[in-house]
């Protein structure tokens, strides 16, 4: 039997030329035994034919034509009430937008407003809309809700741009549907420690040394741990994501905040993991009025050195205690990586060239090179949520390992 045997997906699809992945995410489903309900928008319609996904569903695809209003109250109660999991695929601008304020003036939008079912929303658009702000505030409003996100990948698109904005592939949809009815909790009870974003090192009252670390990697860590049933502290710099669901957030803002927070916590933690950039450097004083130009002279900055704080996290380990650190390398990143192993006193290190296209700071996406005493594993480019559930994979089975 199949974790998906008898389960019911209801799939609701919407007009973007993503809808025929959304076919073949139809036929894994069926093959692993799901009842899948398709429910498409008329703008669906014209991207792919409603027999199409009826043939593949072995189910009638309820569209938007009203050819059966009688039925309407009934059909999209009944499915709403009979989804295990209800999920969005592809998702437009369009339906994020009613979704996140309750409209409900089609089929697609009425029964995902009814349902109580977890949702899965796999967004397909074009990068500039994708990127507007009014679709940056719908998507914060969802996930606060605890709706679920999977992609978008960055890449080339159909509308000619290259950006994020792609649909995620079906088969990574299908994993995460996979994941959302049977979590894996492999991580329960352990209590795992953090860290994500920048931090800043204040000059004066209106600026500050900082880097382009948006906190995506840490905050996909943060989030697959807390899924995978870890008590989870996040110990995040500023950034503007949400704080993932279930996920106790720690705000700090310089490098000394970053220490002072994690040699408070670290004791008390089987598992840390330090994906945070903090500044290496602060002004070595911190001006209390706003510095003025002084005629057409430089201003020089005096820097010192802050402290590592993955180094004094490293010095505090206690036995049966894992630490994982990233290095982000712009030369020489596997030889450089391997030298902070050492000196962090780390059980594993993750390797990312952050000069590389598609890997490091601010992208969707990362490459890494997990680093142990023992060996080096290369993964490809994959979206920041695959690399955080390789990562914890790894950190789980020297977890293990240790406890032996
Ligand atoms: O946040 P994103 O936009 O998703 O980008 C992800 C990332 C590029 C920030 C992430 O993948 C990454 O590489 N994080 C580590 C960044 C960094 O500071 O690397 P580093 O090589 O300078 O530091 C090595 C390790 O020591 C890191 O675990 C770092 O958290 C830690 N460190 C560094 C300096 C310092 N003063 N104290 C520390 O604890």
């Amino acid at each position: 039997m199949t974790p998906l045997e008898g389960k019911n997906v209801v799939l609701g699809v919407t007009g973007g030329i993503a809808a025929y992945k959304a076919c073949e995410l139809v036929s894994r489903l069926r093959k692993a035994g799901a009842q899948v309900y398709v429910i498409m928008t008329q703008h669906a319609c014209q991207f792919v034919a409603p027999l199409t996904f009826e043939t593949l569903s072995n189910h009638p695809a309820v569209t938007d034509t009203f050819a059966r209003p009688e039925t309407w109250e009934v059909e999209h109660i009944a499915l709403a009430k009979r989804a295990d999991v209800f999920v969005v695929a592809p998702a437009t601008a369009n339906i994020l937008a009613k979704m996140a304020h309750g409209i409900a003036d089609d089929m697609l939008s009425t029964t995902v407003l009814a349902t109580k079912a977890p949702v899965l929303v796999a967004p397909a658009m074009n990068t500039g809309m994708w990127e507007n702000a009014a679709t940056r505030e719908n998507v914060k409003l969802l996930r606060q809700r605890g709706i679920r996100f999977i992609g978008p990948e960055g890449g080339f698109l159909a509308c000619g741009d290259t950006g994020a904005g792609r649909m995620s592939e079906p088969k990574d949809i299908f994993a995460e549907i996979t994941n959302i009815l049977h979590p894996r909790l492999d991580m329960e009870g352990l209590r795992v420690l953090v860290t994500a974003g920048p931090t800043q090192e204040r000059i004066d009252p209106v600026r500050y040394i900082s880097n382009r670390s948006s906190g995506k990697m840490g905050y996909a860590i943060a989030e697959a741990a807390a899924k995978r049933g870890a008590r989870v502290t996040l110990v995040t710099g500023p950034v503007s994501l949400s704080v993932p669901e279930g996920v106790e957030a720690v705000k700090i803002l310089s490098t000394q905040d970053l220490y002072d927070a994690m040699t408070a916590r670290c004791p008390d933690t089987d598992i840390v993991i330090q994906a945070a950039a903090p500044a290496d450097f602060a002004p070595a004083t911190v001006a209390e009025q706003k510095i003025k130009k002084q005629g057409d002279g430089d201003l020089v900055l005096t820097l010192r050195q802050n402290p590592d704080v993955a180094a004094q996290v490293g010095r505090l380990k206690r036995p049966g205690q894992v630490l994982v650190g990233f290095a982000a390398e712009t030369n020489d990143v596997l030889k450089n990586a391997a030298a902070k192993l050492q000196k962090k006193n780390l059980d594993m290190i993750v390797a990312n060239d952050v000069t590389a296209p598609g890997a490091g700071f601010d992208v969707d996406t990362n490459i890494v090179t997990f680093v142990t005493q023992e060996k080096q594993e290369t993964l490809p480019c994959l979206p920041k949520t695959q690399v955080a559930e390789e990562l914890l994979d790894r950190a789980m089975m020297i977890f293990q390992k240790q406890k032996r």
